[in-house]
Order: C-alpha cells, then sequence, then structure tokens
C-alpha cells in the first residue's frame, strides 16, 4: 500500500475530479460498500460502472455485500442499505463491461448476525477485458 485516497461512489469519478492520477488500477476491492452506500438498484448498479472506471484493461475487481440488507448496526447507530440480490450484482457486472470470473453467495453466521437483517452475502471478482 502506498497512499489513503479518499473515495465516494456519489462522484463520476469515486477518487475525485481531475484525475489524481492517470494511472488505473490492478485491483479493486469493495468489501461491504457498495450496499452501504446506494439508495436504490439503479444506484448500486452505477456505483459498479463507476469503480471500473478504476480498473485498468486485464485488471480485477472484487466486490463483497450483504444481500437482501436493509439496515446495519454500528456501535448502536442504525445505517440504511440497499436490498440487493444475485440477479442485481450480475446484471451490474454487465452494465460495467466486465467479465465475470466467480461469483459466490453464502450465510452469514457466528457473530454478529444480530448487526444487521441481512443474512447471506456475496463475493464476486470480474474481470475487465
Ligand atoms: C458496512 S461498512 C463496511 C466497512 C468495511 N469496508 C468492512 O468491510 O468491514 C460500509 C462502508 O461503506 C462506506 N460508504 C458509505 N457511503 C459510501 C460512498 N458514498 N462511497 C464510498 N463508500 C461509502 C462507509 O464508509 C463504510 O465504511
Amino acid at each position: 500500500m502506498t497512499e489513503i485516497m479518499p473515495c465516494d461512489i456519489h462522484k463520476e469519478d469515486p477518487l475525485g475530479k481531475p484525475l489524481k492520477y492517470e494511472a488505473k488500477y490492478d485491483l479493486v476491492i469493495a468489501s461491504f460498500c457498495l450496499m452501504a452506500g446506494c439508495l436504490s438498484k439503479e444506484e448500486y448498479q452505477q456505483a459498479w460502472q463507476r469503480i471500473a472506471t478504476l480498473v485498468k484493461p486485464g485488471g480485477f475487481i472484487i466486490v463483497m455485500d450483504a444481500l437482501e440488507e436493509t439496515m446495519y448496526l454500528v456501535g448502536g447507530v442504525k445505517f440504511s442499505s440497499v436490498p440487493i440480490n444475485m440477479e442485481t450484482v450480475k446484471k451490474s457486472v454487465v452494465s460495467a463491461h466486465l467479465e465475470m470470473v466467480k461469483s459466490i453467495e453464502d450465510t452469514f453466521s457466528g457473530e454478529g448476525t444480530d448487526l444487521s437483517d441481512a443474512s447471506k452475502w456475496h463475493f464476486t471478482m470480474a474481470k475487465k477485458t
């Protein structure tokens, strides 16, 4: 890691305009951020398209999200989440002109399951061709 940069998926360029770096990235990971930062399925799909602009051809995107989640708690504070399903994830990959590499869904278990109304999550890896 060389630097920490702010990222906002509500911006057309999530790292801010003008682009600080011309170079695009080999890998972008969004860990339980996209469903948390979006208010609708359309916004969620757009978020995929936006982070795809950060990846160079041949590079990868890894996204993990809770599925069918409407809220989660952090320190007792409630945050909203857009409820998405695997169909939305697959549509987002296509709409971002990415090639699906691997996608799995699983069930939350163990500690912390009471901090969200989601029961499932997904891990999806896609490639920019
Ligand atoms: C459930 S937390 C996930 C935290 C951490 N990435 C993890 O995997 O444990 C949701 C995250 O979404 C981020 N987030 C919310 N709105 C966002 C936005 N508009 N753009 C980018 N990230 C956003 C928040 O900063 C928060 O860290």
